[in-house]
């Protein structure tokens, strides 16, 4: 079924903070150190009539944006590939230079996906997860397919 987008508003935040708790264990997530809330974000939701079925948030930071959060609820039908193009087009249209974001070493999936779209890995913080589990101890010790879940893998793209 063919997926719709339209920007997140502060509406949505109630549903955003549920949703970032149901998949990502809380209702605010860490990178590098830094905690991200969803109503400093901007964002798109996908969805199919009422349902969300992905998200994406992002944040602008000088000539950069960068990809917060993203997930598909519905995998293999297009919808992580057209969110992730739409917050690309938000980026150029803001005059950035650059998008990134940060996934961890056992999201292979996230690797390849990121990476078949364009996206280079740029940097690899050894251990970030074990500082990110002080402050958020929802983490997991262990993460997809078993794998120790441990660092933090940047990825860029230059527009
Ligand atoms: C990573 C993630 C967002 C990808 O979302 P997705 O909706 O599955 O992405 P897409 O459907 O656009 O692409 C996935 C694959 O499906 C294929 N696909 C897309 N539409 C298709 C269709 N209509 N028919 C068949 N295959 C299709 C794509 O070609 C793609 O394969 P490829 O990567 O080998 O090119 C999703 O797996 C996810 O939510 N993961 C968990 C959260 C996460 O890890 N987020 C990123 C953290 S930084």
């Amino acid at each position: 079924m063919a997926s719709d987008l339209r920007r997140l508003t502060e509406s949505d935040l109630p549903r955003l903070r549920q949703f970032w708790k149901e998949n990502w264990g809380d209702e605010f997530v860490i990178a590098h150190g830094v905690i991200y809330y969803p109503d400093t974000l901007d964002g798109f939701v996908a969805f199919d009539d009422d349902e969300w079925v992905g998200e994406i948030t992002y944040y602008f930071s000088e000539n950069d944006c960068e990809i917060v959060s993203l997930d598909s609820l519905h995998e293999g039908q297009g919808i992580g590939t057209m969110l992730v193009d739409k917050a690309i087009k938000e980026a150029r249209a803001k005059g950035c230079q650059r998008v990134f974001l940060i996934t961890t070493n056992d999201n292979l999936n996230a690797l390849g996906f990121y990476q078949k779209r364009g996206f280079e890995l740029v940097a690899f913080h050894r251990g970030a997860l074990n500082e990110s589990r002080k402050i958020k101890p929802s983490i997991p010790l262990i993460g997809n397919d078993g794998i120790p879940l441990r660092d933090e893998i940047e990825l860029e793209m230059w527009l």
